[in-house]
């Protein structure tokens, strides 16, 4: 029924501090009904919604679902007991409102992704590939750096096995794979990218992190350095991840949470079978910082 991501909201205390800092990350920004809106460059799609409020919290999360499965959807809700709600001050009216058993409210938007921007392809010379030949790619290999599109987001939950049971029998996603039983969850809303959503363990609700595809890790690097040059705080990577494979970098947002730019993540079919795997997070590269999970939204 969830087809994709369409963008997260969060409260923050100053709209000012979050427009540089996701400028700096690589989106457009603009005002939108009284809110900060973000874009990735060349994408018709709102990416992240920003309403001011004293707290950093969770304001909402934003899904597409498939044509036609709208009453599916409310028959399932129906089912589960779970009422439908006005849209919360700050949100679109657009679409249907719930909120998820951790009382985060959610919105459903029956209208279809937009295309992510395009990107040129990518000739490699790789394993045993040999694809460019008589081309310089240093000259071309950071000419497209900016995010493409929202890719995914992680949300802290107390109750893992709660959420996952509520987005995948009620709301139509499903399970990629878990590392360590429920201490992280990821779930993909059919063929295409391995994870969309997913939850981290902690001792309460909380928003974790929101990742953005890149076009190439030149990129992700090049976003790095960018990130430096503002003189934003270090965060974690580059590296590869072990779940979904894709190359990383997170910045520590102003909040106390994360934003990632992603490449080469592992794309399934309707034939992917979840397993449960006890990895660290990344197969290469430095081991996230000790701040990566800690929560500190406020326990609401
Ligand atoms: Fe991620």
């Amino acid at each position: 029924m969830i087809s994709g991501l369409h963008h997260y909201a969060l409260e923050v205390p100053d709209l000012a501090v979050a427009e540089g800092f996701l400028q700096d990350f690589g989106l457009e920004t603009g005002d939108k009904d009284g809110s900060l809106v973000a874009m990735c460059p060349g994408r018709d799609q709102e990416q992240v919604r920003l309403v001011e409020a004293p707290v950093k919290r969770l304001h909402h999360v934003s899904f597409t679902i498939r044509p036609g499965s709208m009453d599916a959807i409310r028959e399932a809700l129906e089912r589960s007991g779970t009422p439908v709600i006005e849209p919360p001050a700050g949100a679109t009216e657009d679409g249907l409102w719930l909120r998820d058993p951790d009382g985060t409210a959610v919105q459903l938007l029956d209208e279809p992704q937009a295309p992510a921007r395009p990107a040129a392809e990518a000739l490699v010379n790789i394993g045993g590939t040999r694809q460019r030949t008589g081309v310089a790619q240093w000259r071309r290999a950071t000419e497209d750096v900016l995010p493409r599109r929202l890719g995914h987001t992680l949300l802290f939950t107390a109750q893992p096995q709660r959420m996952t049971e509520f987005y995948t029998q009620v709301l139509g996603l499903r399970l990629s794979d878990t590392i360590h039983h429920d201490l992280v969850t990821f779930l993909n809303a059919g063929p295409g990218d391995h994870h969309v959503f997913g939850f981290i363990s902690s001792t309460h609700r909380g928003f974790h992190h929101a990742s953005f595809e890149v076009p190439s890790i030149d990129a992700i690097a090049v976003g790095a350095d960018r990130m430096r040059g503002q003189g934003r705080a270090a965060g974690w990577g580059i590296g590869r991840h072990t779940i979904g494979s894709n190359f990383f970098h997170y910045n520590p947002d102003p909040w106390g949470s994360w934003i990632e730019w992603f490449s080469d993540i592992d794309q399934i079919d309707d034939c992917w079978v979840a397993g449960d795997w006890d990895v660290p997070p990344h197969l290469w590269g430095a081991p996230p910082p000790e701040t990566f999970l800690a929560n500190q939204e406020p326990a609401s």
